[in-house]
């Protein structure tokens, strides 16, 4: 029996979100059921409504996100009903040219459910293949990743995106360690779990630069040793004064402008490394002269998804946060009703939180 829930939708660019009842079917071969418990606020989401990732409408946003399996299709075996999951948008297929090479991370291939949920019998497209605002969702099996049940829901979940995002940022792609310099600039919930990933890899150097120094103030609490707000000085001039003239070993952005691109890039050592985790939109272009490409050397990464293996790296990290080694607490600014996304969204843009989360 398909099964009839609450769920935020986006049905048009740029037009407010909008709570419907959607059609969700029983899990088939390989797929499975989840009933949500809690489902984090990204500036992903808001970048799908904005029309900034494709043009696929109507979205079923949501995918940061925690919940119960409720039931499970044909051959599936990593999980059962009653487990606490992690949803995932990086179910590796194991097949592709990345996963044979022994880089599954980069899985060219990830699975998503083969069923669609429907609206009014129009196929919904699921934020990152999730679509977790709404009360239950169906998800490829590989995208449900089992952890300790003793999480909150509402920690749990946000490892699904934007805490992964940022952690492996800096400690996967970034390849942050012992004693290394680093800049991130933008301190959102991406940015503090970068500082968060810097701090756990032993930085000793941790750079938060941002426009707000509410976010700022927050950052410190995640392990940022120094401040910037670049809205009152070059932020380049800034992280040079503060490594001796030189600049970082690292340098993360995690807003995905070109203005800010641009300050990582020049704000990082000879031979350092910039990592792109912030999302751009299609139309925005950055010009560098190439002499500087090649001239200061190093390596010019982007971060999917922090390069995660999320099979490896969820129940790794709900360990360390129940260990007290991670303050996942911290990102949780607010929990809300799946009635509140849009205004979220608002005080998203407002700057007044890191993350806003969705409980069911
Ligand atoms: N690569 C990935 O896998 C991945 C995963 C999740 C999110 N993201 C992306 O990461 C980015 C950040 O997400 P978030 O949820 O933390 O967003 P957010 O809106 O919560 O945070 C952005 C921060 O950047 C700051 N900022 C904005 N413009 C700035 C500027 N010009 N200079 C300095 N600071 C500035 C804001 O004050 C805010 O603190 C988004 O683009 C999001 O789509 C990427
Ligand atoms: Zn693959
Ligand atoms: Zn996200």
């Amino acid at each position: 029996m398909p099964h009839s829930v609450r769920a935020v939708v986006a049905r048009a660019k740029g037009e407010p979100v909008t709570v419907e009842t959607i059609v969700v079917p029983d899990p088939g071969p390989d797929e499975v059921l989840v009933a949500v418990q809690a489902c984090g606020v990204c500036h992903t989401d808001l970048h799908y409504r904005e029309g900034a990732i494709n043009d696929e409408f109507p979205f079923l946003l949501g995918h940061e996100a925690s919940g119960i399996v409720e039931e499970v299709g044909e051959g599936v075996t990593n999980v059962a009903p009653g487990d606490f999951v992690i949803l995932n948008w990086r179910a590796v297929c194991g097949e592709c040219r990345a996963c044979l090479r022994g880089r599954p991370w980069y899985c060219f291939a990830t699975h998503n459910a083969t069923q669609k949920m429907t609206l009014d019998g129009v196929e919904l497209s699921p934020a990152l293949g999730i679509g977790a605002f709404a009360e239950k969702t169906l998800v490829h099996s590989g995208q449900a990743t089992k952890v300790d049940p003793a999480a909150p829901p509402e920690v749990a979940g946000l490892i699904g995106c934007g805490v992964m995002a940022g952690l492996g940022a800096a400690m996967n792609t970034g390849n942050v360690g012992r004693g290394d310099s680093v800049a991130v600039f933008g301190c959102g919930g991406v940015g503090d779990a970068a500082i968060a990933g810097s701090l756990l890899a032993g930085a000793h150097t941790i750079i938060a630069v941002d426009l707000d120094d509410r976010k700022l103030a927050i950052a410190r609490e995640f392990g940022a040793t120094h401040t910037i707000n670049s809205s009152a000085e070059d932020p380049v001039e800034a992280v040079r004064a503060l490594t001796g003239g030189n600049g970082v070993d690292v340098a993360i952005e995690a807003i995905g402008l070109p203005v800010t691109y641009e300050q990582a890039f020049y704000s990082r050592d000879l031979a350092g490394t910039v990592v792109l985790v912030g999302v751009p939109n299609p139309e925005m272009r950055i010009e560098l002269p190439l002499i500087d490409v090649f001239g200061r050397g190093g390596t010019l990464k982007s971060s999917w998804y922090g390069d995660c293996l999320p099979s490896r790296d969820f129940p790794m990290l709900i360990d360390l946060y129940l260990q007290g080694r991670l303050d996942l607490d911290r990102f949780v600014s607010e929990t809300i009703s799946i009635d509140d996304v849009e205004e979220a969204f608002h005080a998203m843009e407002r700057g007044e939180v890191l993350r806003s989360v969705v409980v069911l």
